[in-house]
């Protein structure tokens, strides 16, 4: 049995503004999924997006390597949501990466495991940024840039403000990532450029903690809402956490119709923090009703498991 897990991924900025050459800052988290690889012919069902993902992976490693992959068996357990904006596809292709070449004895680092990764990736979702599964495969705080499809430049950088953040669940998008894209893609090309322009300023202010959190998510969900990837029904559970004294954003593609995805909010400010101005929710306890859950940023990427 071989087993691999990595981590849920959330873009604290730039996300959509990445498949463009803007820079997006995501983070690795303390949710993770744990994929289960044993050589077998009896075969499990797997949804149409994992057998995609296989398929691709599978094709990658026998081009890459020469080798003969014999059948095998996958079961995939999540701690949190798949299709909902927090990289189940990327933290999918990893695991199955790093578990088959494994299962083949190949020795491969993770940027090897990156660029197979890729592959799953794609399959899946058209023309990604990359930027899901640099979070999920190495883990950490990522300020991350796709120059062109074959050149990413990312570096980890570390928060000045203890950020406290949390998820709020607004429904999982009837889009895949993969349409939230191509929507984006026909939008007009000055009305994308100003946007994405100015979520790179964001970016670059989260980055340097010259600007206050709170009003930065706040920034970033107007310019996400006018991109159209935030659902009305979204944008009415962010401005209710905005009338409650806090801040949300959505964390990935986003979706239009309905859902939107899992949303990052500021959370409550957790015991051992520095009162630092608005970097949590004052009264995070009226957001209750909606479950949110409380998660840790800057952790492990891909690994492998006993
Ligand atoms: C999806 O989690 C993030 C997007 O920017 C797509 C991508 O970067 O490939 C919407």
């Amino acid at each position: 049995m071989i087993r691999f897990s990595a981590p849920a991924k959330i873009h604290l900025l730039g996300e959509h503004a990445v498949v463009y050459g803007k820079p997006a800052i995501i983070s690795a988290t303390n949710l993770r999924l744990t994929l289960t690889l044993k050589q077998s012919a009896a075969k499990t069902k797997q949804t149409k997006g994992v057998q995609k993902i296989q398929k691709a992976i599978e094709r990658a490693i026998t081009k890459k390597y020469k080798v003969k992959i014999p059948p095998y068996q996958i079961e995939i357990d999540s701690q949190f949501p798949l299709g909902s904006g927090l990289g189940g596809s990327a933290a999918i292709s990893a695991t199955l990466t790093g578990a088959l070449l494994k299962l083949l004895k190949v020795k491969a680092d993770l940027k090897e495991i990156y660029e197979i990764a890729l592959q799953g990736e794609r399959a899946i979702h058209g023309n990604p940024s990359g930027s899901d599964l640099a979070a999920v495969t190495y883990g950490g705080t990522l300020w991350f840039r796709k120059e062109t499809p074959e050149l990413k430049v990312f570096s980890q950088i570390t928060l000045t403000s203890p950020v406290a953040l949390m998820l709020l669940d607004s429904g999982k998008p009837e889009e895949s990532t993969g349409e939230m894209i191509a929507k984006v893609a026909k939008l007009n090309a000055s009305l994308k450029r100003n946007i994405f322009d100015q979520l790179e300023l964001l970016a670059k202010s989260l980055a340097t903690d010259s600007r206050d959190i709170k009003q930065i998510f706040k920034e970033a969900n107007n310019w996400l809402v006018k991109l159209g990837v935030v659902s009305k029904n979204t944008q009415k559970l962010i401005s209710l956490i905005e009338k409650s004294g806090g801040a949300a954003k959505i964390t990935g593609a986003g979706g239009w119709k309905r859902g939107s995805g899992m949303i990052l909010a500021l959370g409550p400010q957790t015991e051992g923090r520095e009162p630092h101005g608005t970097v949590y929710h004052p009264n995070s306890e009226k957001l209750e009703a909606f479950k949110p859950i409380k998660i840790k940023l800057n952790q492990e990427g891909l690994r492998a498991e006993k």
